[in-house]
């Protein structure tokens, strides 16, 4: 039976989980493949730490470099994270000729664009499924079962510590702050939980989601970005009282004329969705992804966005992707065989514009904190008719000890340019205080 040889960067969480699987469902692989998947070496900085596993006919090595360039390897999976040195360890695999396959967002997001032409190069594969969504297959749905269409929006949860916060504060009336030290203590927030909760996670998936949609290269830097850490526990109620659950949802939408997608609209924000929604019924940790094309309509895909269990699964999957058509005496062609790595062949992917921010139109949830005084919010609302921005609803709260109260506002849809043309008016009226939170809103998600 023919073989490919697998090296892997990185024995943490993930490369933990791969190697389990390697070992554990050999023979399970093997009878789906007709030919072996063999864990060869393995690298990480701690060797000394008990994984658990037998590593038995395993080299390990504590220098990746020893793995991206030996003679005995096919394929260099890298699960050390970051953009250095998973970066420079990649590159080498390839310009050695190996295929790679990584669970690094951030990698593909910020230098995929580099790698998939030397990759294309070298007659080697790339692949990064586990990069988005985790365990959940959804960039192979995207790239290979919605082929057929043109996509019109992508929606996704793509980060489960944000999911798991926004949905304690909910379910708890608990404060930001405090779901987050929670969340940090249970081991679902990282000690600096900045890329997480900031949106910066989420940004890099959807870009690579939005590139593969569209057939369009990774514009990460202009995905615009919001995180949630200004979420209150009273806008969650908020919300719910209008009929809608709060998300960090990253959205991906095409523009252009006559069929053809001439820019590509990127954002992550936390977003309000329609309460009775499937997208609103995404919970805790779980992730979730929404494509809809001309054809298919809407499809969803559900799972474990992180965890060691899930997101091997996915590293191991693209493993034997590459390994069913690849293997150890083969040549270059063989990679042919292959789906595109970003669903369309690499001289068809465009360098579109990304939609500007201004340009943006959706429905906003406003929340403004005006002095409990006569006339402040027939000022308000024609400053907002003068925009033309109509409103869908609005709720004033209780009084409170201090003199403004908040005032909650759900408009119909109009351009972000245009909103915050009139918010800086309406910040400019003496009882208004500075402090707006806009939040966005989604009707269309399934
Ligand atoms: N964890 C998840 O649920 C999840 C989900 C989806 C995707 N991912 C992605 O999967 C990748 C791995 O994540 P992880 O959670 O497994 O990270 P992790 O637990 O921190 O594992 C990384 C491992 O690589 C080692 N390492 C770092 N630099 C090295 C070097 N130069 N040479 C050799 N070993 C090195 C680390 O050693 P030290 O501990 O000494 O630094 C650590 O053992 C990341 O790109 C992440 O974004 C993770």
């Amino acid at each position: 039976m023919t073989e490919i040889r697998v090296g892997l960067l990185g024995l943490g969480t993930i490369g933990t989980g791969v190697a389990r699987i390697l070992i554990e469902q050999q023979v399970l692989i093997s009878r789906r493949l007709g030919k072996n998947v063999r864990l060869v070496a393995a690298a990480d900085r701690d060797l000394s730490r008990d994984r658990g596993l037998d590593f038995s006919g395993v080299r390990l090595t504590d220098d990746a470099n020893d793995v991206v360039t030996a003679d005995d390897i096919d394929l260099v999976v890298e699960l050390i994270g970051g953009y250095e040195p998973a970066r420079t360890f990649v590159a080498t695999a390839l310009e050695h000729g190996k295929h790679a396959v990584t669970a690094n967002k951030a990698l593909i997001a910020k230098h995929g664009e580099e790698l998939f032409p030397l990759a294309a190069e070298k007659g080697v594969a790339i692949g990064f499924e586990a990069a988005v969504g985790g365990g959940i297959p959804c960039l192979k749905a995207l790239r290979e079962g919605c082929a057929a269409n043109a996509v019109q929006s992508v929606y996704g949860i793509l980060n489960g510590t944000c999911n798991f916060i926004l949905t304690k504060m909910e379910n708890e009336g608990a404060d930001y702050a405090d779901v987050l030290k929670e969340a940090q203590e249970l081991g679902y927030a990282e000690a600096d939980p900045t890329f997480d909760v900031e949106g910066i996670d989420t940004s890099h998936k959807l870009s690579i989601l939005a590139a593969m949609a569209f057939g369009s290269k990774i514009r990460f830097d202009e995905v615009f970005t919001e995180g949630i850490s200004k979420i209150t526990a009273d806008d969650i109620e908020s919300a719910a009282e209008l009929g809608y659950r709060i998300k960090l949802l990253g959205i991906a939408k095409p523009h252009g004329t006559n069929g053809n997608v001439e820019r590509v609209e990127m954002r992550v924000h936390p977003t309000l969705v329609p309460v009775h929604s499937q997208m609103a019924q995404v919970s805790d940790s779980y992730n979730a992804v929404q494509v809809s094309g001309d054809f298919v309509e809407h499809t969803m895909y559900f799972g474990r966005g992180a965890g060691e269990r899930p997101t091997a699964s996915a590293v191991v999957a693209d493993i034997m992707d590459i390994a069913r058509v690849c293997s150890s005496d083969g040549g270059p062609d063989e990679v042919k065989h292959l789906a595109p790595a970003m669903g369309f062949v690499e001289s068809e992917r465009r360098d579109l514009e990304t939609l500007a921010v201004a340009d943006i139109e959706c429905e906003y949830y406003l929340r403004l904190m005006v002095q409990d005084q006569p006339g402040v919010i027939a000022s308000v609302t024609s400053i907002l008719a003068d925009h033309r921005i109509s409103l869908e609803a609005m709720s004033q709260k209780e009084r409170s000890e201090a003199n403004s109260v908040p005032v909650i506002m759900l408009t119909h849809e109009t351009s972000e340019g245009n909103l915050q043309a009139a918010i800086s008016r309406i910040v400019g009226l003496q009882a208004v205080e500075e402090d707006v939170l806009i939040l966005r809103k989604e009707s269309a998600v399934a």
